[in-house]
């Protein structure tokens, strides 16, 4: 089989973004966006080989990152233009075969879908030159140097196109040495050059995706940050049967807030699968999660009692309504230290923790984060500063290996919300064992500054994923724990 190599072209500046750094080093959700692409080729099976193209003037960065994607072969500078970036990884693959499938990809497209890259490789079976588009909402003008419409093409055969592009390594070659013979050469990308200078090569187009969006203006950085926010809605699950055991035997939980709710179905779910769980709340232990002394003697006893603490989550949380002008002012002040100074203080205190255990914190949000809501602003406003928080923890501990992220559960059938709203009808609630299940999948998963969403129904209208293996799980654990034998599919 013909060698894949995925090629990342990060040789640009990013001068229209306008920071003082490249754009390919700015960081997204807890990385920088060239490690998220480079990682989207590393996780991929039709990918064999990774080139990394950067900018002359952070060579040493691009190395350090690199280093931790075993695919990265060569880490090369990168030319004047994009067109001679790709000349330079080409001239890196002279003695590779004529029939190497290769592929060249902008490093600043870090949402790219591994379908699209599959799809690529695939074509090139039957082309030597695949390209990536997505159909045009807008319609296309062109115009002259005066902004005068030239031409209006019919939309419907409009594509906007992306990339990666794919070609056969020979016709790509070819294409760029009659292209450099050129003095009228110009273009954007390398499918211009193969329909230029080898136009006997028909250029397949794969579809793309929204999604893959290219960083170019600021606003782009703020869109990417929002698809990784929606992008990271399903936590990777364990697929193998036992996975949760195994990743789980001898690992230490420590639940804020878990005398009750989610915070009790995760810890008696993490014990059901073989790890130790120690829980601290207001009710059980006396421990104010708002009072920094209570929440460092409470990962002190777990130390102590376990020796280790792998994973912080902090479930405690107090939900008050009302209009601000009509909350008593110690409910107000008693909600931002419950909802906001209590995971700063889990935070700060259980970081040495987690830095010696190279484990994970997780908190809860809610969904009116994005938004805030009449009756409910300080609740709101708080959920919407642990997003931040967890954004910017991610950030400031990537370089030492401690992850953190927030599940953001839709309405939960919990003790807190039973005691705000009342009955609510039966079946219109997310499980508190759903959301458990997903905070599990989220503490074994390498995410980081990620918000997870969990949801009660999936978009065909049927019960989510999460929920019907929360039910099973749990069914099994406790015909487990009754003596009824064990389950080995979980
Ligand atoms: N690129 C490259 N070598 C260059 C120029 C661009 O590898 N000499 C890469 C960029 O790093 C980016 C991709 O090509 O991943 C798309 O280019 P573009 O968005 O135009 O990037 P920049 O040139 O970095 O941006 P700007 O035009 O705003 O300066």
């Amino acid at each position: 089989m013909a060698t894949r190599v995925g090629i990342i072209l990060a040789g640009g500046t990013g001068s229209r973004v306008g920071l003082s750094i490249p754009k390919q080093l700015i960081k997204i959700a807890g990385k920088t966006v060239m490690e998220h692409t480079i990682e989207i080729f590393q996780n991929s099976d039709a990918i064999d080989e990774i080139f990394v193209l950067m900018h002359p003037d952070h060579i040493a960065v691009a190395e350090q990152i690199a280093s931790n994607y075993p695919k990265v072969t060569k880490v090369i500078a990168g030319g004047e233009s994009r067109n001679e970036t790709t000349q330079r990884a080409l001239a890196a693959l002279q003695e590779y075969p004529a029939d190497t499938k290769l592929m060249t990809h902008d490093a600043v497209r870090p949402l790219l879908a591994d379908r699209i890259i599959r799809d690529c490789i695939d074509a090139l079976d039957n082309y030597d030159a695949v390209d990536v588009a997505i159909a045009s909402a807008d319609t296309i003008i062109e115009v002259d140097d005066d902004r005068v419409i030239t031409e209006i093409p019919p939309r419907h055969r409009m594509r906007r196109g992306q990339t990666p592009q794919a070609f056969r390594l020979g016709t790509l070659v070819d294409a760029y040495r009659r292209a450099w013979e050129d003095p009228a050469f110009v273009a954007t990308d390398d499918c211009t050059v193969v329909l230029r200078y080898r136009p006997d090569k028909p250029i397949y187009v794969v579809e793309g995706s929204d999604h893959n969006v290219k960083i170019t203006e600021p606003i782009d950085i703020f869109i990417a940050d929002k698809l990784f926010q929606i992008g990271s809605s399903a936590a990777p699950a364990p697929t193998e049967p036992g996975a949760y055991h195994t990743a789980l035997a001898g690992k230490v939980v420590v639940v804020l807030g878990g005398s009750y709710g989610i915070g009790a179905d995760i810890a008696e779910l993490a014990t059901g699968f073989g790890a130790t769980a120690h829980c601290y709340s207001r009710s059980g232990t006396g421990t104010h999660i708002d009072r920094a002394e209570d929440v460092e003697a409470a990962f002190a006893d777990a130390f102590e009692k376990s020796g280790r603490i792998d994973y912080i989550v902090v479930t405690a949380g107090v939900l008050s309504r009302g209009k601000l002008a009509d909350v008593p002012m110690d409910e107000i002040i008693d909600g931002i230290r419950v909802n906001y100074v209590g995971p700063v203080l889990a935070a700060r205190c259980g970081l040495k923790y987690l830095q010696e255990s190279q484990g994970q914190l997780l908190f809860f949000t809610s969904s009116s984060y994005t938004r805030g809501r009449a009756s409910y602003s300080v609740y709101s406003s708080c959920k919407a500063a642990v997003v931040n928080l967890t954004q910017a923890l991610a950030d400031e501990w990537s370089d030492i290996g401690v992850r953190v992220n927030c599940i953001n559960p839709e309405r939960t059938a919990t003790p807190m919300r039973s005691k705000a709203f009342g009955a609510e009808p039966e079946g219109s609630l997310l499980s508190s064992k759903a959301v458990a299940l997903t905070s599990m999948d989220v503490l074994l998963s390498n995410l980081t500054g990620h918000v997870v969403d969990v949801r009660r129904m999936d978009s065909e209208g049927g019960l989510s994923r999460t929920e019907l293996e929360a039910r099973r799980i749990s069914e099994a654990l406790a015909k487990a724990e009754s003596g009824e034998g064990f389950d080995s599919e979980i």
